[in-house]
């Protein structure tokens, strides 16, 4: 039987399923594992059943045992993980796409929602009782007929467009390669990056961190987008330079922020708690138990895959 690190608890449902499948060492307290503990514990394994809360970088890889062949990512992000330094060891990157598709997009919604309606200072105000309903009390920015830019059109963002666009938003949008007319349903291409900022009243960031994207949003970009703009990130932190950000928040040329994801995650830069009108959340893109049981059941699927072929349709090194 195949040995299995699983580094933070799962749904009761997917441990079972694990305990039947493999000999797994399991997170029961759902300690958040050192990088040093990580890689003891990993002594003896065939593979890892890791989280996006793993550092999973140059140094931890190479002090991994050789008997770890795989790391299957409970995520579809896996920015968390050196890819290089694990196909250098010979070690396969899998990762969790498509069924996380739906529930990240209704969190990217969320978000855009959130800071155009000023939801923050909303449930504040609910909350303490304090309100008081005028013409004017937390008047926000409509959707219907804004522009919408998407940052990365894959599946997530292709899902935000299609729910964007039936509340009547404008759909523009970057990414490295055009759709065909049809996946595009209507959405308009930029090329260029700042082509899609410079149209954008609402910005989604949808795309992969990767070394081409790591503060792709920062000062410079941001000073293309019209004044009022609203920026949200549903992706994942590392593409927002995060003091560039809050200055253009300062400096009201950002109207207000949707954010899911941070940089250092989960301490987020302090220069955004200042802000009423920045709408946060704790990282909940997959959070739902549908989403959550999928995730994992594919992240168990993968490392079948993997010990049954040798190969897994999920790689992503
Ligand atoms: C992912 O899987 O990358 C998501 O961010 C999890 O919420």
């Amino acid at each position: 039987m195949k040995k299995i690190l699983v580094t933070r608890r799962l749904l009761q449902s997917n441990e079972d399923r694990l305990k039947e499948l493999y000999e797994v060492k399991l997170n029961s307290n759902d300690e958040l594992y050192s990088q040093k503990k990580l890689v003891e514990l990993s002594e003896g394994c065939d593979g890892i059943l890791s989280a996006l809360t793993d550092k999973l970088d140059k140094e931890t890889i190479n002090k991994l045992p050789d008997s770890v062949k795989i790391l299957s990512n409970f995520a579809v992000g896996f920015g968390n993980i050196d890819l290089d330094t694990a196909k250098k060891r010979n070690i396969i990157v899998t990762n969790t796409p498509e069924v996380l598709t739906d529930a990240t997009a209704e969190i990217g919604i969320l978000l855009i929602l959130g800071a155009c309606r000023r939801a923050s200072e909303g449930i504040e105000g609910a909350r303490l009782s304090n309100w008081k309903w005028s013409a004017d009390y937390l008047i926000g920015k409509q959707l219907t007929g804004s522009r919408l830019g998407i940052l990365g059109m894959g599946r997530i963002g292709k899902k935000i467009a299609k729910i964007a666009k039936s509340l009547g938003m404008i759909i523009h949008y970057h990414n490295r390669s055009k759709l065909t007319q049809d996946q595009e349903d209507g959405a308009i291409y930029h090329k260029d990056l700042k082509s899609l900022m410079n149209v954008s009243d609402v910005l989604s960031i949808c795309c992969p961190a990767s070394k081409e994207t790591i503060n792709m949003i920062n000062k410079d970009t941001l000073e293309c987008l019209p004044k009022g703009a609203v920026v949200t990130n549903v992706a994942r932190g590392d593409i927002v330079d995060d003091e560039a950000l809050i200055d253009a928040l300062n400096r009201r040329k950002i109207y207000a922020v949707g954010l899911d994801v941070y940089k250092g995650e989960p301490n987020l830069n302090p220069g955004y708690l200042k802000h009423k009108s920045a709408f946060i959340l704790p990282h909940l893109g997959s959070a739902t138990k549908e989403t959550r049981t999928a995730m994992a059941n594919l992240a168990i699927e993968n490392l079948e895959e993997f010990f049954k072929t040798g190969a897994c349709k999920n790689k992503v090194n």
